[in-house]
């Protein structure tokens, strides 16, 4: 299943793509470290190897959607966007992202989040997305903000990271929202063009 936009696709992961996991990550470890605690000094192919293993069984049984970034010039692996276990009696669920250093700060993380939402909501037909980042964690919030999320609380040290607790900003966008507000999202983030879900 993958999902098309202007300048990236999303496809949901296989085992097969460990290799180019492991080296995106570990080759922006320093700065994914920040905000993502699972990630170390460097993570093993055997470690992402048992992690994709275990997305795949999850999206098998869709209990949660997990998608790798990739550039459609090129084909390369440049990221990754997805849902925490979804809450199939409210229709709802929570997004996560990361950007390999090399290409963050080009608008790919928006890109391939308005490809989620529009799978998450068209397709899966979800109520309520939440998204929530580190008060700190200034690209995160901006990414949250621009793809129209709103604010709704905040967390008090809500998250550890290292020893270091830190407030959540938390936001969520309805599906009524996101219909409302998609068209606009096409024009700003993928030069017009509504998002291709390929099922197969
Ligand atoms: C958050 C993250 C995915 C953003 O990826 P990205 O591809 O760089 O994001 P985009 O380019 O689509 O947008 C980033 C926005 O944040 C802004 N930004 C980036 N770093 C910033 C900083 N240090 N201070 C202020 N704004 C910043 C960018 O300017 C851009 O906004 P703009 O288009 O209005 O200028 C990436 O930084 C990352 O992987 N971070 C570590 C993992 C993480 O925090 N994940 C989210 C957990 S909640």
């Amino acid at each position: 299943m993958r999902v098309d936009g202007e300048r990236i696709y999303i496809r949901v992961y296989d085992v097969s793509d460990a290799p180019a996991v492991t080296n995106a990550i570990n080759s922006s470890a320093a700065e994914l470290r920040v905000w993502l605690p699972w990630v170390g000094e460097k993570i093993s192919l055997k470690y992402e190897e048992e992690f994709l293993r275990q997305a795949v069984e999850q999206m098998r049984e869709s209990r949660a959607f997990s998608f790798a970034v990739f550039l459609k010039h090129t084909d390369e692996l440049i990221g990754g966007v997805g849902t925490h276990p979804i809450d199939w009696a409210n229709f709802k669920t929570e997004i996560g992202y990361w950007m390999s250093t090399a290409h963050s700060g080009k608008g790919y993380a928006v890109e391939a989040c308005v490809l989620l939402l529009e799978f998450l909501f068209s397709e899966l037909k979800l109520h309520r997305v939440v998204a929530s980042a580190a008060e700190g964690n200034t690209a995160s919030l901006r990414v949250i903000e621009k793809i129209g999320f709103a604010f709704e609380a905040v967390q008090r040290e809500a998250f550890l990271i290292g020893s270091v607790w830190h407030n959540l900003r938390s936001y969520a966008l309805l599906q009524d929202e996101y219909r409302a507000q998609r068209q606009s999202l096409y024009e700003k983030f993928l030069g017009g063009t509504r998002p291709k879900i390929r099922l197969a």
